[in-house]
């Protein structure tokens, strides 16, 4: 409960789409213990991507298990981080799933979206958010319009958290990637759930990411759930990202730039997302938010392809040649978000010569994922008044320095790589123990230092043509 002291360590679970991460982890000794579970997301024809409600559970038990064996301690509270805007129907008597997990790069509600396209504007005031099957609102009307009436239809944090404690919540920042929340009072719009046809649906409570929410024998003992975040936010959180202006880029299975941008809700006007941030206590921030959904996804398609061995292969590979060789990659392999938002946009591949080697290919994916995120970059300075001085980053993907070369070659910044693989979990463990008491920024924890600064190597005219190609290739794929 509040108040209590908030010394010990805490076990943070970052339930991510590629896989569910745990750390044990102590303000004064730092990660004792680490899990690690996969998931695995089935991707299917027609933009679809599920997977089982009951792996991502069976998941986050294996990773958190895993990291308190490891630690071989006890922990004084458990944090959880959940992967935003994955939907699926259930049972609220049972527990048990109703549908797969429609998973948040899952593209079938595109029609839903169009329906709606009259009340974009609206929406977009109400929440923050435009229309795009990204969001949980079009893929939950979507279950209640195919597959099932029955249950409750929610965002999946909010099943795991009834799975481990029996609360039916889900927390502020996460309610807001529905396109469900108002964005001033950060409580369920009912004209937007009146839009989306769902203003009947049994809803879960909408908690602050520091409220103790109930207890969980699920990891051994009985431990209290003190702190839930949606996964950027977290990793936002873990920069240290309080005031307004800071900014981070994740490259996961997506790659997410977000901006903490105050107390008060933005309404952005360059096709970014404003969203909740977080609500701490009695206080919400607010953040602007863009999105590149393939990044380590785009990654795994290269190597299912057999062009890579991995992730770990990119560098080596694209070492291979000094640049792209002509090829222009839009790895649009699940739609476009900010700026374009453009859900129906599939990959494209120009400039293949007979000449054009599998260097070329990673490098082009490079160059075509820093483009975004540089695309991005420009609409946050833009928003915030400023442009962004260095840009933070963190992630899987950050260990690829020609990934993240290409980046500040786009950029004309520094990139700045965190030395901690963790931001997320960092995150939700410091909500976890604003939750036990401790104040900001005391419940922080230390990101490390940088593990490498990028300096752009490029001239900027050589980085601004190169950055037109590519808004060229978006537009004429
Ligand atoms: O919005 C989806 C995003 O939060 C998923 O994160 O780490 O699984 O790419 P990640």
């Amino acid at each position: 409960a509040r108040g209590v002291s908030g010394s010990g360590p805490v076990l943070a679970v970052d339930q991510g789409t590629s896989a569910t991460k745990a750390l044990v982890i102590c303000p004064e000794r730092g990660v004792l213990g680490t899990g690690r579970a996969p998931v695995h997301p089935r991707h299917l024809p027609g933009g679809r991507v599920e997977v089982s409600p009951q792996e991502l559970y069976a998941s986050v038990l294996a990773a958190g298990r895993e990291a308190l064996a490891a630690a071989g301690e006890p922990v004084a509270a458990v944090g959880l981080a959940n992967q935003g805007e994955t939907v699926f129907a259930w049972d609220p008597a049972t527990g048990d799933p109703l549908t797969e997990a429609i998973v948040w790069q899952d593209r079938r509600a595109t029609d839903i979206c169009t329906e709606l396209a009259p009340y974009e504007d609206k929406l977009r005031h109400l929440t923050g958010l435009p229309l795009d099957p990204y969001f949980a609102a079009p893929k939950m009307a979507w279950i209640r319009r195919h597959l099932t009436r029955a249950g409750t239809v929610t965002t999946s944090d909010s099943w795991l958290v009834h799975r481990l404690t029996g609360a039916f919540v889900t927390d502020a920042a996460t309610a807001g990637r529905t396109q469900l929340l108002d964005l001033d009072s950060a409580s369920w719009s009912a004209a937007a759930l009146d839009l989306y046809d769902l203003g009947e649906e049994p809803l879960p409570e909408v908690v602050a990411c520091d409220h103790p929410v109930g207890t969980t024998t699920a990891f051994g003992g009985e431990l209290p759930l003190t702190g839930l975040l949606v996964d950027q936010q977290a990793a936002l959180l873990a920069h240290g990202a309080t005031t307004p202006g800071a900014a981070k880029c994740t490259y996961g299975t997506g790659a997410f730039l977000l901006a903490q941008a105050g107390g008060r809700p933005v309404r952005p006007t360059t096709g970014l997302v404003g969203c909740v941030a977080w609500q701490l206590g009695d206080r919400t921030d607010y953040c602007l938010d863009g999105q590149v959904y393939t990044a380590a996804s785009a990654v795994r398609w290269l190597t299912d392809l057999g062009v890579i061995a991995g992730a770990h292969d990119l560098d080596r590979v694209a070492g291979q040649v000094p640049d792209a060789g002509g090829v222009t990659f839009v790895p649009a392999l699940a739609g476009l978000a900010a700026p374009w938002w453009r859900s129906e946009a599939r990959g494209s591949l120009s400039g293949l010569g007979l000449d054009t080697t599998a260097g070329h290919l990673v490098r082009a994916l490079c160059e075509g994922l820093a483009a975004q995120v540089a695309e991005l970059v420009a609409a946050t300075g833009a928003e915030l008044g400023s442009p962004l001085q260095e840009l933070r980053v963190d992630g899987g993907l950050t260990r690829s320095s020609v990934l993240m070369q290409t980046q500040a070659d786009l950029l004309q910044i520094p990139v700045v790589v965190a030395e901690s693989p963790d931001a997320t979990a960092l995150g939700v463990a410091a909500a976890a123990r604003l939750g036990l008491g401790v104040p900001l920024p005391e419940a922080l924890f230390a990101m490390g230092r940088s593990s490498a600064v990028y300096e752009p190597a490029i001239s900027p005219t050589e980085a601004e043509s190169r950055r037109a190609a590519f808004r060229a290739a978006v537009s004429h794929p």
